[in-house]
Parts: structure tokens; C-alpha cells; sequence
């Protein structure tokens, strides 16, 4: 069977070799004589599982020692919440500065409002979230409890290509990501972060996983209004199984740890292989766009996303044309988010370097006997 090509932003492509080895383990998980959905998340079967996976992801990623791995609920929304109630009391006034580089980051900026003092201390919205703006205009707060921003904008297709290192600008307080878009896609420098988190369903696998990677001193600082579920600390001194976690989701991403670890690309091995494939593919598609006459990426050179990649067509009549026949060539989900129209092609981890081969090929031709 051959399967379309999937640019959807999330859930997303998973890996076909993923796919098959969950189907394959379905009914019997290594002869346990149960599907991993009917194991108790207590029994040996599932806690090797989930130790596999957090071994895995530690290696994938160089994840120091002194940072936990937590495997949790709720989505990238949910963790707009459970970071203010994990992080705004690290210090007094529980102040929290947010740099808004698109929808994601404006959305973190507002849910964190109900827990203490949330500032916006740069913001992209006047370019139309198409630039990240200079670090040396941020208006970073003396004592603020931490500063959030999110590496990958989803919708814009904005990513920072190095993080900010804040303590070089003069700020002590730890930063927060939010990977979720751009997870296992390029190496994290986690010196320069405190907690990371990302939902699962772009890089990892199905929706209702959420990874929290979050340094050791930063656990312990919960507002008395945090449910326990979500106290990172309890968290992490349960290992992830305070309650039932998503277990099904956990062992799937598990299997993507483990396909991330076998990929090559030359002398190169897992994330680092990937992001030099994720590269290639970025390339190509801005390339294709950058010399068309029909699409357009408004996005700053210096931060367009190798994830995400939204382009309009000169001739917004002609998009259902475009989508309809991109689907009747087996190239499916390029709608872009309502918010900005146009179109959005995810190239996402387990999308092959032929799915954006197809893609321009057919941007191309479309242009050539359509437009
Ligand atoms: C960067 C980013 N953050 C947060 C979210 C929200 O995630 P969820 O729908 O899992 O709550 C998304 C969803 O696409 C996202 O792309």
C-alpha cells in the first residue's frame, strides 16, 4: 500500500516503521499475551516501557543528569497553566515575562495572567509575527520568576535558531520553552534552559502526551492551588505514574525514540541525522517558493521554521484549486491555520525527503499550467 503524504501540523506523520510495529504488537507485546492498552501501568511490562522511553529520549536529546524527565497530560494548553503554577513563585511578586513571537506564545502569555504578574517583554505582532524581535530591545524584569518563549511558532512558521542565553543578558531567571513543534527535530543547549515541554502529536507520537524535561531546582516551588497531578515535583517523585499516565501514548513515542535513534544521514546519527535531513528538507521547499512567482513565505530568512512552513498564493482564488488537486496527487492537510489562510506544509520529523520532493514538484507544476 502506498500511503499520501501527510503535511498536516499535528496530529501529525508518524514514522511508517512505527506504525508497523504497533500494529504488529497489538494483540501480543513480546509474548506478554496482552496489547500494551491492557497493561497495568504498575506492572513490569509497562515500567520497562516507560524507563526505555525516558532512557531514550535522554539520550536522543544529551539531557543532563540534573534535569527530569516527565512524561505528562493535558497538551501544550494545559502546561500554559501547569507552568505558572509550577514556576511564578520562584520568586516574589511572581512576576513572569513572555516573548511573543506568534499565536502559541501569545496564548502561554495569557492563561499565565491568572497566576501572578504575566508581561509581554517583546513582541513580534507589529511584523505580523514575521521576525523574532532583537534580544537587546527585551524588556526583561528585575526579578522576574522566569521568561517563556516558544521555539517554535506552529502557525507563523517562526523559529529561534539559538536560544537566547539570558544570564548573558543580565537575567538570572531560568527560560522556558515550549518545543512542541519543533521537539527531536535539532539538539536543545540545555544550558540555557530551565524546562522545556512539548505535546506529543507533531514529533512523538498521538496526541495526549505531554514531555516536560525540568531542572531539578526548579521542582518544589508549586502554588498551593497546583492540583498534586500537576506538582511537578510529585510528578517526578512518582516517576510520571502519580496517576495512570498515557500509556499507549508513552509506548508509541517509545517506538519513535527508538526510530529517531536508528536514523542515519551519512556519517551521522539520530537528532543530529534528522535535523541535517530536516535542513535539506526545509531548504528546498523555501528555495522552490522564494524564486515562484505564485507563493510567497513572509517570514524573516533568519528565522523561517524547518518545521512549519506557511506560503500563500499570490491569487487567494485559486487555494481550493491548489488544495484539491495537492490532494488528488496524494498530498494531503496543506490548508493553512484559519488565522492566516493560505497554506502550511509541516515537514515534520517522520516526513521523507520525497514527500517535499512530491510537494514542489507539484507547487511547480501547478504554477506552470494553472495559475
Ligand atoms: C507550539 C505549540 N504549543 C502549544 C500547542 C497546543 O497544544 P495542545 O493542542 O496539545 O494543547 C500547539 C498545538 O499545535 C503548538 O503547536
Amino acid at each position: 500500500m502506498t500511503r499520501p503524504y501527510n503535511f498536516s501540523a499535528g496530529p501529525a506523520v508518524m514514522p511508517e516503521a512505527v506504525l508497523r510495529q504497533a500494529a504488529a504488537d497489538m494483540l501480543d507485546w513480546h509474548g506478554s499475551g496482552m496489547s500494551v492498552m491492557e497493561m497495568s501501568h504498575r506492572g513490569k511490562e509497562f515500567i520497562a516501557i516507560c524507563e526505555q522511553a525516558e532512557a531514550d529520549v535522554r539520550e536522543l536529546l544529551a539531557i543532563p543528569a540534573h534535569f527530569k524527565v516527565l512524561f505528562m497530560q493535558g497538551g501544550g494548553l494545559a502546561a500554559n497553566a501547569i507552568v505558572p503554577m509550577n514556576l511564578a513563585a520562584l520568586k516574589p511578586g511572581a512576576m513572569m515575562d513572555f516573548i511573543v513571537t506568534g499565536s502559541w506564545s501569545q496564548k502561554s502569555a495569557k492563561e499565565a495572567q491568572k497566576y501572578g504578574s504575566a508581561a509581554v517583554a517583546a513582541s513580534g505582532a507589529d511584523s505580523g509575527y514575521t521576525a523574532i524581535p532583537a534580544a537587546s530591545g527585551w524588556q526583561l524584569r528585575d526579578g522576574t520568576s522566569y521568561v517563556h518563549l516558544c521555539s517554535n511558532e506552529t502557525i507563523h512558521g517562526v523559529e529561534f535558531q539559538q536560544l537566547p542565553d539570558l544570564k548573558a543578558m543580565g537575567c538570572d531567571a531560568p527560560l522556558v520553552i515550549d518545543f512542541s513543534s519543533h521537539v527531536l527535530s535539532r539538539s536543545v543547549d540545555w544550558s540555557r534552559v530551565g524546562l522545556a515541554f512539548g505535546g506529543a502529536q507533531k514529533n512523538i507520537g498521538p496526541a495526549g502526551v505531554t514531555l516536560v524535561v525540568v531542572r531539578e531546582d526548579l521542582l518544589g516551588h508549586a502554588l498551593p492551588i497546583c492540583p498534586s497531578v500537576f506538582d511537578y515535583r510529585t510528578v517526578a517523585e512518582h516517576a510520571s505514574m502519580v496517576n495512570t499516565p498515557p500509556t499507549y501514548g508513552i509506548y508509541i513515542a517509545g517506538l519513535t525514540f527508538q526510530w529517531v535513534k536508528a536514523q542515519r544521514t551519512g556519517e551521522l546519527t539520530g537528532v543530529a541525522a534528522i535535523e541535517a535531513r530536516n535542513l535539506a528538507k526545509a531548504q528546498w521547499l523555501y528555495d522552490f517558493i522564494d524564486g515562484s512567482q505564485l507563493y510567497v513565505n513572509p517570514v524573516d530568512p533568519a528565522c523561517r521554521s524547518r518545521m512549519n512552513i506557511p506560503f500563500q498564493l499570490r491569487d487567494p482564488a485559486r487555494n481550493d484549486a491548489f488544495l484539491s488537486q495537492a490532494k488528488a496527487h496524494g498530498l494531503l492537510q496543506l490548508k493553512g491555520h484559519q488565522s492566516v489562510g493560505g497554506m502550511r506544509a509541516s515537514l515534520y520529523n517522520a516526513m521523507p525527503v520525497e514527500g517535499v520532493h512530491a510537494l514542489v514538484d507539484f507547487m511547480r507544476t501547478f504554477e506552470q499550467t494553472q495559475a
